[in-house]
């Protein structure tokens, strides 16, 4: 399996921090935010990686993460999305580095305390189709939300101002090769973006979804909100660290 790292955007949530660099780049306590995901991946086994950023400071990634040596990264390759049409618009950037293989994507901005070794075993199991992680938040609305009846997920509701329960979509996904086919077909949303739950409810339709919970903490750090908790949560209970 190999890893797809999404760290496009303009970040603008996090305007002025994000007009001198990029979001993925701004200090999580002691690390840059993408040590983080990178950190995730290879506590997966995961370490041919693919990093789509974009914006003016694309190249500061570069010179950062080198080749990624000597992080751990066996092989490391980077590409720009133009413009920010979404995390499935930078999704589709990844179709050549998979080349038919499943990928594990993970937003650049996610930060979690234990790991996804298990989950990524399973999801190779799996074979086909997909597998999300979840997790139970105070703050529902602000994320991509499961409605779930009987144990089994129904929908995915993208930031409802009704939440039909406190389970949260993380930014942690594994797909399979069709992913590709299903970014094809999207269109833009009210937000004019090409929407990762639309994706997620294209395999749910197909009966191809899975899900886990996550254990352990998981945060964003796209607002100054999520950014100030995740800097406490690593200081105070540690996280995956480089
Ligand atoms: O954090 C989990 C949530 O992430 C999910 O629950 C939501 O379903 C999902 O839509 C997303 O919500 P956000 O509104 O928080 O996503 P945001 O626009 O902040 O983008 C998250 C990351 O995705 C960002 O750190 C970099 C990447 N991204 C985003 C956009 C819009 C790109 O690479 N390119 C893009 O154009």
């Amino acid at each position: 399996m190999k890893g797809v790292i999404l760290a496009g955007g303009t970040g603008s949530r996090l305007a002025p921090l994000t007009l001198v660099t990029n979001k993925h780049l701004l200090p999580v306590y002691d690390q840059p935010m993408v040590h983080y995901p990178i950190k995730c991946l290879l506590n997966a086994g995961i370490d041919d990686v693919l990093i789509v950023t974009g914006g003016e400071h694309a190249g500061d990634f570069l010179r950062l993460l080198k080749n990624g040596k000597h992080l751990g990264i066996r092989h490391l390759e980077y590409a720009y999305q133009e413009g920010s049409g979404g995390i499935a618009d930078a999704l589709k950037l990844a179709q050549d580095f998979a080349d038919g293989e499943p990928i594990c994507v993970i937003l650049g901005d996610n930060i979690i305390e234990g790991n996804i070794r298990t989950a990524a075993n399973n999801y190779r199991e799996q074979r086909t189709g997909a597998k999300i992680l979840l997790k139970q938040v105070p703050d529902p609305q602000r994320f991509g939300v499961a409605r779930i009846e009987d144990g089994k997920i129904v929908e995915i509701i993208e930031k409802p101002k009704n939440p039909p329960g406190d389970l949260a979509v993380t930014g942690i996904y594994f797909y399979d090769q069709s992913v590709f086919d299903i970014c094809a077909t999207l269109k833009p949303s009210g937000r004019g973006e090409l929407e990762i739950t639309d994706v997620n409810n294209a395999y749910l339709r197909a009966g191809t979804l899975t899900h886990e919970v996550l254990e352990g903490w998981w945060t964003d750090a796209g607002t100054f909100q999520s950014l100030f908790r995740a800097n406490r949560y690593v200081a105070e209970g540690g996280a995956n660290k480089l």
